[in-house]
């Protein structure tokens, strides 16, 4: 309840003149060194306030008119002129020209692995290594559109199944179980059989049941042997790298009712220099062909 202020006799100092159950609150001062500071963030945020952008009016305030994203646009363009020239021959140079111009090389490799990591790294991994669920690895010679400069360079332009470019990589699995071209036993015979192109079968008259099986559904995408076939994107069967899963419950769900990869067109998206970086940048992950 109030009272009246008064002097503490202790310290010296004046009470507020609230008092609870006969204590008293003490009415203590800023230390000097704290209120002066105080003070001068005050005047220092007028000043400041004054000379820089601080409210958006026709604009921006501040008298000097600095602002810090022109500032940043600056540089940024100013980066952009200096690289002109090389994007310029970059973007009418073919992928092998850049590649065999050690001068281009360079710059492209440095520029593609920033243009990967911006754009494709969520998808295929940091070093291109492919991801669980239908990633492909980019660094090996295992490749399901082709490995060569212009193979690369057409599946990063145009995409895959997306939809966006008429000149897109697409094609179809059929789904043999779904859509009741199959029976369940069937595509169980069939992933067996799968499994013994790259020598993994353990159940001999399932092998048997699903060659059969194999030539008459499978062959004419996959190829007899399992090679593949890059023209409609159907993997290889007959090696030991797998999109989605490598163990017969996956092959047989997969063929059962298969989940077809798909990948935006980036023509559409970045400069036609940045795809060009991109290829050559992809083609010397490990796995590029000639
Ligand atoms: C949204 C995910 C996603 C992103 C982002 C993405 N990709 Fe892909 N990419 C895929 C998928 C899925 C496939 C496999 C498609 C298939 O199954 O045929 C693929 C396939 C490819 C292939 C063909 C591989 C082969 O074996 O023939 C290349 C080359 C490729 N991507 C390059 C890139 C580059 C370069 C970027 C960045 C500009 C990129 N990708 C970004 C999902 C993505
Ligand atoms: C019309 C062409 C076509 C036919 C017919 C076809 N496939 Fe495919 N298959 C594909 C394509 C395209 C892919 C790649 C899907 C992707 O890239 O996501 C694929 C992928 C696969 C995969 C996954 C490979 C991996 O790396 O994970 C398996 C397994 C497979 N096929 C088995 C079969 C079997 C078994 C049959 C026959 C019962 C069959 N396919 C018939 C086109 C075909």
């Amino acid at each position: 309840m109030p009272t009246k202020i008064e002097k503490d006799a202790l310290t010296g100092t004046m009470t507020t003149g609230h008092e609870w159950d006969g204590l008293k609150e003490l009415n203590t001062p800023l230390p000097k060194w704290w209120l002066y500071l105080f003070y001068a963030t005050i005047a220092f945020s007028v000043v400041w306030v004054i000379l820089y952008p601080a409210f958006p009016f026709k604009g921006w305030t501040g008298v000097t008119g600095w602002v810090a994203r022109e500032a940043v646009m600056d540089d940024v363009n100013a980066a952009n002129a200096r690289m002109a020239p090389m994007m310029n021959r970059i973007r009418e140079a073919t992928p092998q020209q850049i590649a065999a111009d050690p001068q281009l090389r360079s710059f492209a490799m440095a520029g593609g692995r920033i243009a990967f990591a911006n754009n494709c790294a969520g998808c295929h991994g940091a070093g291109g290594q492919g991801a669980p669920g239908g990633f492909p690895s980019l660094a090996d010679d295992d490749w399901i559109w082709g490995g060569t400069h212009d193979q690369i360079r057409a599946t990063i332009a145009h995409g895959i199944r997306a939809g966006e470019s008429d000149e897109e990589r697409t094609s179809i699995m059929p789904r043999f179980v779904a859509d009741g071209m199959l029976t369940l036993a069937q595509a169980n015979d069939a992933a067996e059989f799968v499994l013994s192109l790259s020598g993994r079968a353990t159940d001999q008259p399932a092998v048997e049941r699903g060659r059969a099986l194999y030539a008459d559904n499978c062959a004419s995408c996959h190829g007899d042997g399992g090679e593949g076939n890059r023209d409609v994107g159907a993997p290889r069967l007959n090696d030991r790298v797998w999109l989605n899963g490598s163990d017969k419950a996956a092959i047989a769900r997969f063929i059962g009712a298969p989940r077809l990869g798909v990948m935006p067109s980036w023509g559409g998206r970045l400069d036609p220099a940045t795809v060009n970086m991109l290829t050559v940048y992809v083609h010397a992950l490990g796995g590029g062909e000639n």
